[in-house]
């Protein structure tokens, strides 16, 4: 496929359509003989990261397959994990169209979606129907209509029901977009979160006697001693892995441009440093401890390596994929 044809097309709709648009084409065509138009052949080159075996270290980044609808065509495309969800308790909208922009000068992203999805359950089954052979992790969040303080609630019945279907579960406390859910990663409404997590975590793996990592997916607006009390919490309570970075509020890097001043979270480019240096930090104070899953704005080879370089094991893409096209999964796998 030559991308920067398609991409011309693509960006000539409105990102949402676009994005449906694309998503249903995978779904018809993701598992059946037509996925030869997109599918690529990438080397295995398998690294082994919280007791699985992922094939290539480059996964697709939770909020494009909120549904998990398209897993076979995303495993087509050659990612070595796919991170579906983020998906709730219950099925809900979202917020208010339009709730995407695109930022081109700057290859960045505006999204307000607000976790638009269709629930848990029908996630579930999605996953059941699915044929992908690299790891599949599932994103999990709380409804809007569930309040923050309630919220563990949410996760705990999202993580019962996606425990034995998900290679592992991150547990997305990073979301711009639902109100007062960033709160959760601080003090002792962290611990209390993690202290419940990871006691259900135990009671499911003997249950199913399967071993799946437990993630905590992180903001890139913290500071340096906001990511020092988050890695003393995950060390304490064993966490298995952490995911460095969601999208960032901060609109420096893209002042004064179209859209800048849009509601919600900026990926892409513009949060790239940003969450390359929270990657750092975050490896300074778990010390190996815990790995690190390094995203945020990787849109080369090099992008992706700087990430490795500051401490991460395995990387995920959004944005970049959506700029740059297929052919990134395959020039940061044939890298790294
Ligand atoms: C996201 N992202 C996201 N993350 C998450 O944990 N759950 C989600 O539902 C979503 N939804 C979502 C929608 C849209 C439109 C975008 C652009 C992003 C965040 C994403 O997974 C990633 O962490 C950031 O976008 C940073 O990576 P990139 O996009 O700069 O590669």
């Amino acid at each position: 496929m030559y991308y920067p044809l398609a991409r011309k097309l693509i960006f000539q709709l409105n990102p949402e359509r676009a994005h449906d648009m694309i998503i249903d084409m995978f779904k018809r065509t993701g598992g059946t003989p037509l996925d030869l138009m997109y599918r690529q052949r990438i080397k295995d080159n398998p690294v082994e990261v919280m007791g699985l075996t992922f094939p290539n270290p480059v996964g697709l980044a939770a909020g494009l397959d909120k549904n998990g609808e398209c897993i076979d065509a995303f495993g087509a495309l050659g990612f070595g994990f796919i991170e579906v969800g983020t998906v709730t308790p219950r099925a809900q909208d979202g917020n208010p169209k339009p709730r995407i922009f695109r930022l081109v000068e700057a290859e960045g992203l505006i999204n307000r979606m607000g976790f638009n999805n269709k629930g848990i359950d029908y996630l579930v089954e999605q996953v059941k129907g699915s044929n992908y052979n690299g790891v599949l992790g599932i994103n999990i969040g709380k409804n809007l209509t569930t309040s923050v303080e309630n919220g563990k609630d949410d996760y705990l019945i999202c993580m019962d029901k996606a425990f034995e279907h998900a290679d592992y579960i991150t547990v997305n406390i990073s979301s711009p977009n639902t109100p007062g859910l960033r709160t959760l990663q601080y003090g002792e409404a962290l611990d209390d979160l993690l202290a419940s997590l990871t006691e259900r975590k135990q009671q499911l793996s003997a249950k199913f006697n399967k071993h799946v990592p437990l993630l905590i997916k992180i903001a890139p607006d913290l500071d340096e001693s906001e990511i020092e009390q988050i890695s003393d919490s995950l060390i304490r309570y064993q966490l298995d892995g952490v995911i460095a970075t969601n999208t960032t509020l901060d609109r420096s890097m893209v002042d004064g441009m179209a859209h800048a001043a849009e509601a919600g979270g900026l990926s892409g480019r513009p949060v790239q440093l940003k969450s390359t240096e929270v990657i750092r930090k975050l490896d300074h104070y778990l010390n190996k401890k815990i790995p690190i899953v390094g995203v945020g704005g990787i849109d080369s080879a090099m992008a992706a390596k700087e990430k490795i370089q500051a401490g991460a094991q395995l990387v995920q893409l959004y944005s970049g994929f959506i700029y740059k096209g297929p052919k990134l999964i395959k020039e940061i796998a044939e890298l790294l």
